[in-house]
């Protein structure tokens, strides 16, 4: 195996590990703001800046399995080793997970900003879709994934 190409791999498996990691804080730091204002136009705000979270994590998590596989590919580790299977299964969780609680929040940004344009007060609605306890524990069980999948990575 050629160590440079695979270090070379490894680097932007690693850049796209920031990015994912960066854009889930974001996102979820913006998203738990958000959830904790009254008015449409601070919530609209907040919940704006998940979009640029959620691009990062679209970035990252492109970069993360496209370099991965190819050191995998690299490294001769071999789809039937244990990790790589887990690694490959976990993420595709975590993604389902991310992509089920991001839901609510997308509906409850397209709202609050509707009734921030409309200079309307928040709405029950408004209130429901922040505050949806299945798409709270979806993303945070996302999150969890990712973390065991690092954990996975490092250990083996
Ligand atoms: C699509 C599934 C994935 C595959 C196939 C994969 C594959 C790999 C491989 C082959 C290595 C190199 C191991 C070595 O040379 O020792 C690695 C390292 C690493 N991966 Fe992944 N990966 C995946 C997803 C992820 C995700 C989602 C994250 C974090 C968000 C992540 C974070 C890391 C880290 C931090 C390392 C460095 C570990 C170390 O050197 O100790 N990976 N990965």
């Amino acid at each position: 195996m050629d160590s440079t190409t695979y270090d070379v791999a490894l680097a932007f498996h690693l850049l796209g590990a920031l990015l994912f990691f960066s854009g889930i804080a974001l996102a979820g730091a913006a998203f738990e703001f958000a959830r904790r204002r009254e008015t449409p136009a601070e919530v609209a705000l907040l919940l704006s800046l998940t979009r640029v979270g959620v691009a990062l994590v679209g970035i990252g998590g492109l970069l993360l399995p496209v370099f991965g596989l190819w050191m995998v590919h690299l490294g001769h580790w071999g789809y039937g080793s244990g990790w790589v299977d887990w690694a490959i299964g976990l993420y595709v969780l975590a993604l389902a997970l991310g992509g089920f609680g991001g839901r609510r929040p997308k509906q409850a940004r397209v709202l609050a900003s509707r009734l921030a344009e409309e200079g309307a007060p928040a709405t029950d609605e408004l209130r429901r879709l922040l505050d949806d306890p299945v798409s709270l524990a979806a993303n945070y069980a996302s999150l969890v994934v990712v973390l065991g999948i690092v954990a996975l990575m490092v250990f083996k």
